[in-house]
């Protein structure tokens, strides 16, 4: 098992879903870690399992759209813990489904503000702690839809390469200081997004179910464990990667 006793992890997006299982993974391997999301019962309940099974967590309300709040939280999280060793940036949303000439304007912005800007803010931050530390690992969170197209989802779609795009550019800008930055791409993971999305239409819920040749949707603990692994010494030749977890779904082309 990882020991990342000593080391302090930060989850944005923790207040459920991949967040929450990621935030999970780092303290069962001994990390102290900052819990943080927009929605502060979900985000304070995450720091209850994790008290509860033993580990060590604080909850830092932050909206990742919003530079200052993301200074913020890093801020808060080097005078709670010390300092910074891992975070994973997986706040996101899906935004409403809607063919291109139909997505409004609005719209397209919401997404790339939560799925893009809070990546790239949450980066800048992170980077220069991680720096005074000799070094860190930055795990952004992408998805399939980072490495393919998904009808109706223009903004998600656009936002996912995006992250895909700012985690080389940024993976490279690094790389000789210690810092290794990755992204990562999951299929469908049975969490609240995948619920809402399924809601759709029974159209959508079947696609999603029947997308992974593995026979099955995802599970949170699942890309939790390769978030911990990624940014674990067994990954040290590691950055600048696009990490697939789909149960195949991407061997369909
Ligand atoms: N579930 C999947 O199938 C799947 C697949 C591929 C990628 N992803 C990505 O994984 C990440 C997590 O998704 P999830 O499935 O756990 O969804 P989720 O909706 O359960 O969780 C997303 C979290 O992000 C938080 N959030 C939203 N806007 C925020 C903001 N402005 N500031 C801070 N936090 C904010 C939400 O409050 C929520 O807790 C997302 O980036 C998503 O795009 C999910």
């Amino acid at each position: 098992m990882t020991d990342m006793a000593g080391k302090v992890a930060l989850v944005t997006g923790a207040a459920g879903g991949l967040g929450r299982a990621t935030a999970q993974a780092f303290a069962a391997a001994g990390a102290s870690v900052v819990v943080a999301d927009i929605v502060t019962a979900g985000g304070k309940d995450t720091v209850e399992l994790i008290l509860g099974a033993g580990g060590e967590a604080t909850f830092v309300e932050c909206d990742v759209t919003v530079e200052s709040s993301v200074r913020a939280l890093v801020a808060t999280t080097v005078a709670t813990y010390g300092g910074l060793d891992y975070a994973y940036n997986n706040s996101g949303i899906e935004g409403h489904p809607a063919p291109v000439a139909e997505m409004t304007d609005a719209e397209f912005r919401r997404v790339m503000d939560v799925n893009l800007f809070g990546v790239f803010y949450c980066m800048k931050y992170e980077v220069p702690e991680m720096l005074k530390r000799g070094g860190g690992v930055i795990v952004n969170c992408s998805s399939t839809a980072g490495l393919r197209g998904y009808a109706g989802m223009t903004p998600y779609v656009a936002s996912k390469h995006a992250v895909a795009g700012i985690t080389k550019a940024a993976a490279l800008e690094y790389a000789t200081q210690g810092i290794r930055i990755v992204s990562i791409h999951p299929a469908a993971i049975a969490t609240d997004m995948v619920a809402r999305a399924m809601a759709e239409s029974p159209d959508m819920a079947a696609a999603i179910e029947s997308m992974h040749p593995i026979g099955r949707v995802g599970e949170p603990r699942e890309i939790a464990n390769v978030v911990v692994f990624l940014c674990s010494d067994g990954a040290s030749f590691m950055t600048g990667s696009q990490i697939v977890v789909d149960g195949g779904a991407l061997c369909h082309g």
